[in-house]
């Protein structure tokens, strides 16, 4: 049976990561039977573009008749000035809480072969696997009330963090699942001690967890102190349960612990829909170049396989093959030491080498 898959490439170096990714997907249709099928749709800037709309309606009815979406990047200052429902991002999490992809899993995983990328020390970086676990679709990204208003001569700009019990049950217990597979630990990281929101966040979590995870080990952490010990010791981490905007800055944080954001992939998970997006952004500084890492878009295409096509065998052997570019030296620009500097359809190339010697 075929798959089929939403490709929203996006704007800036989207397009060029996303190319990489499905050659990869080319490689193992060809190479192992893979059977996927693809269509490309345009979102972001993109969308805005070529039909008036960040979230297009022809994309939308493409990704809810998918088994899967993935995403390059969007933004740009080409789209800056735009009113705000119109701006490249608003189609982002426009198409987040249209699918209902409450999970966002960024996984950060630092490669031996990369330690000497990584701006921290060696020794505190290596054996690093860290699995973030933001909650997408809620939160102070879609609070109400929000906006601007006019107040005694000046502007107030207003943003409401808010969760609703059932919106913190469902993201806690997608963590408590999560690090039973892994190390069995979470780290809930909130500002409970000033803010109600949190509060509410810490109180939930326990709950979830003595009623339903009695058996995973639950620590709490505020998130000044979080983004402190990510760099100080960061090993002390398995799971990290966090709300959207504090998992949209730890994940930043944690991907420099592997070297470069451009190595960090992401799943973004609902009850019925999934869609798989590096956790970088557009990089409009090296946009065009050829110079982008599609490493992070590669292994989410990884994350596609195990999590939504049922093909772990694959998921692996596309992870192995990351591996294998690594250890022969191949690196992308933003990634420090290594032996030899490779564009962004270089490093995709020798992916799709790699995978191609593994089918035989
Ligand atoms: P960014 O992640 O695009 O870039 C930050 C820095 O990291 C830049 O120096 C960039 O060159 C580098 N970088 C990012 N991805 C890289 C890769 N794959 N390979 C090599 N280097 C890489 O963040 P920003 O500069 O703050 O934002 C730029 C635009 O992207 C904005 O419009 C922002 O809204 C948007 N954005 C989109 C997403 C998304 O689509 N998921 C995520 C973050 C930011
Ligand atoms: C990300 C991005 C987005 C977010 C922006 C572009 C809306 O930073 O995917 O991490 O904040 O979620
Ligand atoms: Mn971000």
């Amino acid at each position: 049976m075929s798959v089929n898959i939403t490709v929203l490439p996006g704007d800036g170096i989207g397009q060029e990561i996303v190319r990489e990714a499905l050659k990869v997907l080319d490689v193992l249709n060809r190479g192992f039977d893979l059977k996927a099928e693809w269509e490309e749709a345009a979102i972001g800037g993109d969308g805005y573009d070529r039909a008036g709309d960040p979230y297009p309606e022809e994309t939308r009815k493409l990704a809810h008749a998918s088994d899967a979406v993935l995403l390059g990047a969007v933004g740009g200052a080409k789209w800056e000035g735009l009113a705000k429902p119109l701006r490249p991002e608003a189609g982002l999490l426009g198409i987040r809480a249209d699918l209902g992809l409450f999970a966002n899993y960024r996984p950060a995983k630092v490669y031996d072969q990369l330690l000497e990328a990584s701006t921290l020390k060696p020794e505190v970086v290596q054996g690093v696997d860290i699995l973030v676990v933001r909650e997408l679709v809620s939160g102070v990204y879609f609070g109400q009330p929000r906006g601007i208003v006019q107040e005694g001569g000046q502007r107030r700009g207003i943003n409401t963090m808010s969760y609703t019990e059932s919106e913190v049950e469902r993201i806690a217990r997608t963590a408590f699942a999560a690090a039973r597979l892994r190390s069995n630990r979470v780290c809930s990281v909130d500002k409970a001690n000033v803010l109600e929101v949190s509060e509410l966040w810490r109180e939930t979590v326990i709950r979830i967890k003595e009623t339903e995870f009695p058996d995973v080990e639950l620590t709490h952490m505020y998130v000044d102190n979080a983004a402190m010990q990510l760099i100080r010791n960061p090993k002390q981490f398995d799971v990290m349960v966090t709300g959207n905007l504090f998992g949209d800055i730890l994940s930043d944080e944690a991907s420099m612990l592997t070297g470069s954001i451009g190595m960090l992939p992401s799943a973004s998970i609902g009850d019925k829909y999934a869609m798989y997006e590096p956790i970088h952004g557009s990089a409009p500084d090296i946009a065009g170049q050829n110079k982008a890492n599609p490493l992070a878009t590669i292994l989410s295409v990884a994350m596609m396989l195990r999590y939504s096509l049922d093909q772990a065998g694959l998921a692996d052997k596309v992870e192995a093959a990351v591996e294998a570019v690594l250890d022969d030296g191949l690196r992308t620009p933003d990634l420090a030491g290594g032996s030899k500097v490779v564009s962004c359809s270089g490093m995709g190339d020798a992916v799709c080498e790699k995978l191609q010697v593994m089918a035989g």
